[in-house]
């Protein structure tokens, strides 16, 4: 059922029409706490010396930034999460951290999703994903390698000209705004649905001619606009980060694309299932869009490894299934 714009978040956990387990609801209000107090400290990170980026590489090889460092110890802190989480995977931790033996959840993050917007005031954002925790024993890397289909929660905080956090329990999208003055996160919208057709699309051009045929020549299409096989003009955008542009499409419609390629470092993708394509594909497909590595839907994969990549095409339904008929007709 459809909550009232301006709802507090508390307010809004409390009456989902499926109830949420008072653990949830408490790790999802401390997730929305420490997000707005990450927005506060890359608000001012020039200001307090935190832009730049440090000596030394994540497990992904990328080159870490002060930030990504940061606000990851920002949400390791076990307090934090007042004994609902059993344990924590991040990209920016080469593998799993526990937290509290009794916790009900595991907690899977992108600290700061869209790093290199960072140094140049880009938008950039948190990506989170929950799953139930084991029962009992010993917590593993194998307790976080879940098809998508099983996450409880997922969402993101876009930490733009406005702090947004977006977010689904499997029971539709709602869009928070976080009223700094009065430090609450206010419903703005609920119930989310994406436009079934878009005339947007979200691509790195320049890996054009590493990408696989099936890509191609969708984009091709697209860029020949109304003379071509569309019979209409398309716009691109590009925002390099996934959160910022993701955020677009919830927003208005649109596909974005982080296809697989021919190269070796893009063989498996650029984008990581647990902490990037499992939550936003949660997103975009509890509000009426589809999400697929090429030929197959990101949710029902099960991954092997905690950092593993994936191909990622989603947004509006219709063209995430034109691009998905290409890779199976290829
Ligand atoms: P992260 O900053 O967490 O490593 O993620 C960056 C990702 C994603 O946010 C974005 O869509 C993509 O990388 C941009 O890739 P390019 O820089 O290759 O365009
Ligand atoms: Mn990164
Ligand atoms: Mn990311
Ligand atoms: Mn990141």
């Amino acid at each position: 059922m459809t909550q009232t714009p301006n709802t507090p978040l508390g307010q809004y956990l409390d009456a989902a029409k499926t109830p949420i387990s008072p653990e949830l609801n408490r790790l999802i209000l401390a997730m929305a706490a420490s997000c707005a107090e990450l927005s506060d400290i890359i608000g001012t990170s020039s200001l307090n010396n935190l832009q730049g980026a440090l000596e030394q590489e994540n497990v992904q090889g990328e080159v870490q930034k002060k930030l990504d460092v940061l606000s990851n110890e920002l949400f390791i802190q076990p307090e934090r999460w007042h004994g609902t989480v059993a344990g924590i995977a991040s990209e920016e931790m080469d593998t799993l951290v526990p937290v509290d033996a009794d916790g009900d959840y595991l907690l899977i993050f992108d600290p700061v999703d869209g790093s290199s917007n960072l140094d140049v005031n880009g938008t950039v954002g948190t990506i989170f994903s929950i799953l139930d925790a084991p029962k009992a024993g010993d917590l593993s890397e194998a307790d976080f390698l879940r098809p998508g289909t099983e996450q409880v929660a997922g969402g993101y905080v876009l930490y733009g000209p406005e702090t947004l956090m977006v977010v689904t329990f499997g029971q539709g999208v709602a869009v928070f705004g976080y009223h700094r003055h009065k430090n609450e996160w206010l419903l703005i919208r609920d119930q989310v649905q994406i436009p079934a057709t878009t005339r947007e699309f979200a691509i790195n051009m320049s890996n054009h001619r590493h990408w696989d045929a099936p890509v191609q020549r969708y984009i091709d299409e697209c860029v020949a606009g109304k003379d071509g096989a569309r019979g209409k003009d398309f716009n691109m955008r590009w925002l390099a980060s996934m959160v910022g542009d993701v955020h677009r499409i919830i927003t208005r419609g649109g596909i974005f694309m982080y296809p697989t390629d021919r190269r070796e470092s893009g063989k498996n993708g650029k984008l990581r299932v647990l902490y990037e394509a499992n939550p936003i594909a949660f997103l975009i497909e509890q509000a009426g869009g589809a999400a697929v590595n090429g030929p197959e839907r990101i949710l029902s994969q099960t991954p092997q490894k905690l950092h593993q990549r994936t191909g990622v095409i989603l947004g509006s339904r219709e063209e995430v299934e034109r691009v998905q008929a290409y890779y199976t007709e290829a």
